[in-house]
């Protein structure tokens, strides 16, 4: 494709321009670019996939802020110029239209077609709203179906006729394009002479401000193109006009062909960030900022996982907000990475003001490549996520984590028209994968890179996260819609999940123990024993002793936690008979039970959960419910309770959970089966027995000889 992009259109560049033409194809597409934005390269992306001849003039920009108020003047007066280089092309057709926020959804031969089907000599766009002089609208000519009114986003004609048009320009850069071309359309003699119309019927033009409504996305084999469903047309050039940038970008997530559902993503691997390429000492230079904006489950496994990222630590530099639940990572750790700055709760920042902070050391120190902001809420499972980021190559970009099992993520596929959350037609597809790309999305949060140099330029004004009263990352994620700044998620692997932050209790000693309900897997993985599932999959447990079954459930910091919570209860009932709710101990143990520290329903939950599947497997046909009045953790001692005398439990089957190790923290102990004469002597920590309760297995607690032995108790259906 031949695209020419021209800083200052002086008369040798337009005569040059001129030349070009002439060898060019009879479509010329005219732009005014200042700025290669990234709306700008998309365009530029939709023109070369059509193979469109694009002139682009850039110059300073002068027009005043077309964003949101009136201006643009300055778009005419360069039109202008070019046009007088043009003015004897007779059989030129000059499409102008804007940049930043259009793209093109069909080629050059069709818009030929569709503008010689037009029969008229200049064509303008259309829309519904009357714009900027409202009360023009009466002098329009009435239309009985279509758009009545002009809009200057995009114009297309004959040179001479378009010369004709913009040579009456004679006002400011930031006067007002498209008062001018109204005024002259809605001059009857000049319509007629200079034979202008609107394409009301959205043929060519599809402006989308009060037209969403009208559009559907269409998916083609090769392309995906908009369907206008109120004129059933098929628009070439698609218009993110007025407050419709955030909808052009869904739009574009798959217009022309960057996604469609024969070949996926066609884009993500274009301009990528080669690590092959790169020795380590060439990685990007990276700022890890990390918020622990409120208490947050598995924080010790959340710095796990960012110490086992994937890049030399040489390379990251990392910035914590707020210390208090990080003391200890931080003494282990300060000297892993290239710097290390920790924000306590002393120096009273605000979450936005923290974010500012950290964001501003990576924006003043030239030498930071980006700027990797993490929550404390985030569980990175992908090692590879910070590389996976950066070969994007993106200004702002952020892995799609999602809360488990919900369709809860972090990012919104569309805003309401207040800003806050709206579903997108999409968004259930990305979130479960079932589309798989880099999407450009309205809003993100939690977890994104942003390029150092997107700092230093587009986003290089301060306090970015604080704005009114908007939540940091909404101020964050608007001030980038402002800019121009594309934010873009991938799905293109698995990332990680969030983790839920609410209902975290925090009075107990390991709180992370609660867990089970509210963050299931990550509650499995830190407290389950790692070969658990074996048991299912390669039948990896034993039997010791007739209808003893033996199998790993408990991980070493299960047992560890349960035991330091029951400790740190600390209410040892030291053997004695005594009445519980419900039940009574006939052979009472030195005990704390799961009631007593107030974790009897996430016990019985973890029974139904991991202990139920196991009790099915071994003695199949019998169905548990999972039902246990009796839950508890024995300790055995020397000097307090050594052994428990020959006893039958009130259960139909009875676990037992070895807490900690023989031999290592304890001596003796075991247990022993009367009937079959067959003694346990070495448990394994985490492992549980599970045995029938009554008539069969008789059993004692053999003496604990030394050190301190620990199990946990169920007598479960009782
Ligand atoms: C653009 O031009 C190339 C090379 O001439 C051609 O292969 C391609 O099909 C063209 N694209 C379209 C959309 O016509
Ligand atoms: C506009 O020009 C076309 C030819 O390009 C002609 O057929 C048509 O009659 C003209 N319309 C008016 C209103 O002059
Ligand atoms: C922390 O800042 C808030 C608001 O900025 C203020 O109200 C509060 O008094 C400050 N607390 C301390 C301990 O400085
Ligand atoms: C948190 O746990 C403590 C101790 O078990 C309990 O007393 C308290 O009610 C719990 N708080 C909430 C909000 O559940
Ligand atoms: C799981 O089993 C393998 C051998 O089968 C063993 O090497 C590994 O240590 C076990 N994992 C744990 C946590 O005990
Ligand atoms: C029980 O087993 C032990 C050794 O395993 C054996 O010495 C003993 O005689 C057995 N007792 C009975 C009553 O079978």
């Amino acid at each position: 494709a031949r695209t020419f992009l021209i800083r200052a259109p002086s008369h040798l560049v337009l005569q040059n321009m001129r030349e070009q033409v002439k060898t060019s194809s009879k479509l010329l597409v005219l732009t005014v670019a200042t700025e290669e934005t990234d709306g700008f390269l998309r365009f530029m992306r939709s023109a070369d996939y059509f193979n469109y001849t694009v002139l682009g003039m850039g110059e300073a920009w002068k027009g005043g802020d077309v964003g949101r108020s009136i201006g643009g003047g300055q778009k005419v007066r360069l039109l202008k110029n070019a046009m007088e280089a043009l003015a004897d092309q007779e059989d030129l057709v000059v499409l102008s239209v804007d940049s930043y926020d259009l793209i093109f959804a069909g080629g050059p031969e069709e818009i030929l077609r569709k503008f010689q089907q037009a029969n008229h000599k200049v064509l303008f766009a259309a829309e519904g709203l009357v714009w900027p002089d409202k009360q023009l609208a009466d002098k329009y000519p009435l239309v009985r179906t279509g758009k009545r009114y002009l809009n200057s986003g995009g114009i297309i004609g004959y040179a001479p006729y378009i010369n004709r048009i913009v040579s009456q320009w004679n006002l400011h850069d930031n006067d007002d394009d498209q008062l001018f071309y109204t005024k002259i359309y809605l001059d009857p003699l000049q319509r007629e002479s200079l034979n202008m119309t609107l394409d009301h019927k959205c043929q060519i033009f599809q402006n989308l401000n009060g037209a969403v409504d009208e559009v559907l996305l269409k998916f083609g084999t090769d392309r995906v193109r908009v369907r206008n469903t109120a004129y059933d047309s098929l628009p070439v050039v698609v218009h993110g006009n007025g407050n419709t940038k955030m909808y052009l970008n869904y739009l574009a997530n798959y217009v022309p062909n960057a996604w469609n559902y024969e070949h996926g993503c066609s884009h993500c691997d274009d301009d990528v960030v080669d690590f092959s390429q790169l020795k380590v000492g060439e990685y990007p230079n990276v700022l890890v900022g990390v918020f622990i904006e409120q208490p947050t489950p598995f924080l010790p496994e959340f710095f796990q996982r960012l110490l086992t990222l994937d890049y030399p630590k040489d390379k990251l530099k990392l910035f914590v907000h707020n210390n208090k639940h990080i003391q200890r990572f931080w003494e282990e750790n300060r000297n892993v990475f290239n710097s290390f700055k920790v924000v306590g709760p002393e120096e009273n920042l605000s979450q936005g003001e923290a974010r500012n902070m950290a964001m501003d050391l990576c924006r003043q120190d030239a030498t930071c490549d980006y700027y990797f902001s993490i929550d404390s809420d985030v569980m990175l499972t992908n090692r590879q996520t910070l590389k996976l980021l950066i070969e994007q190559n993106r200004k702002i970009i952020g892995p799609l984590v999602t809360r488990h099992g919900k369709l809860w993520s972090n990012f919104w596929g569309a805003l309401s028209l207040d800003g806050y959350y709206a579903r997108s037609e999409d968004y259930v597809d990305i979130v479960q994968r079932k589309r798989v790309g880099v999407w450009n999305i309205p809003y993100m949060a939690h977890v994104y890179l942003v390029k150092g140099s997107a700092l230093r330029n587009e986003l290089k004004e301060r306090n970015y996260f604080v704005l009114e009263k908007l939540d940091p990352d909404m101020a964050l994620c608007r001030n980038a819609r402002e800019m121009g700044v594309f934010m873009y998620i991938t799905n293109r692997h698995e990332f990680g999940r969030l983790i839920s932050t609410a209902n975290y209790n925090i009075s107990h000693y390991n709180n992370d123990l609660w867990q089970i309900f509210e963050n299931p897997v990550d509650w499995k993985e830190k407290y389950i024993h790692s070969n658990y599932t074996r048991i299912f999959t390669e039948n990896y447990l034993e039997q010791p002793c007739p209808d003893v079954f033996w199998f790993p459930v408990f991980s070493e910091k299960a047992c560890d936690e349960l035991v330091e919570e029951m400790e740190h209860y600390g209410s040892w009932s030291g053997g004695k008979h005594q009445r519980i709710a419900g039940g009574y101990e006939t052979v009472p143990t030195d005990d704390i039970h799961m009631k007593q520290i107030g974790f009897e329903k996430e016990w019985l939950h973890f029974i139904r959960e991991f202990i139920s599947p196991v009790t099915l497997k071994v003695f199949s046909g019998y169905y548990t419910k999972g039902y246990a009045i009796m839950n508890f953790v024995v300790k055995y001692t020397p000097e307090r309770q050594a052994y428990l005398r020959p006893h039958h439990d009130s259960s139909t089957f009875t676990i037992n959970i070895a807490l900690n190790n023989k031999g290592i923290d304890f001596q003796g102990g075991g247990c022993r089966f009367h009937r079959y004469n067959c003694t346990i002597e070495s448990p394994r920590k985490g492992w549980s027995f599970m045995h029938p309760g009554r008539l069969t297995h008789l059993h004692e607690g053999l003496p604990t000889t030394g050190g301190t032995r620990y199990i946990a108790v169920s007598f479960i259906d009782p």
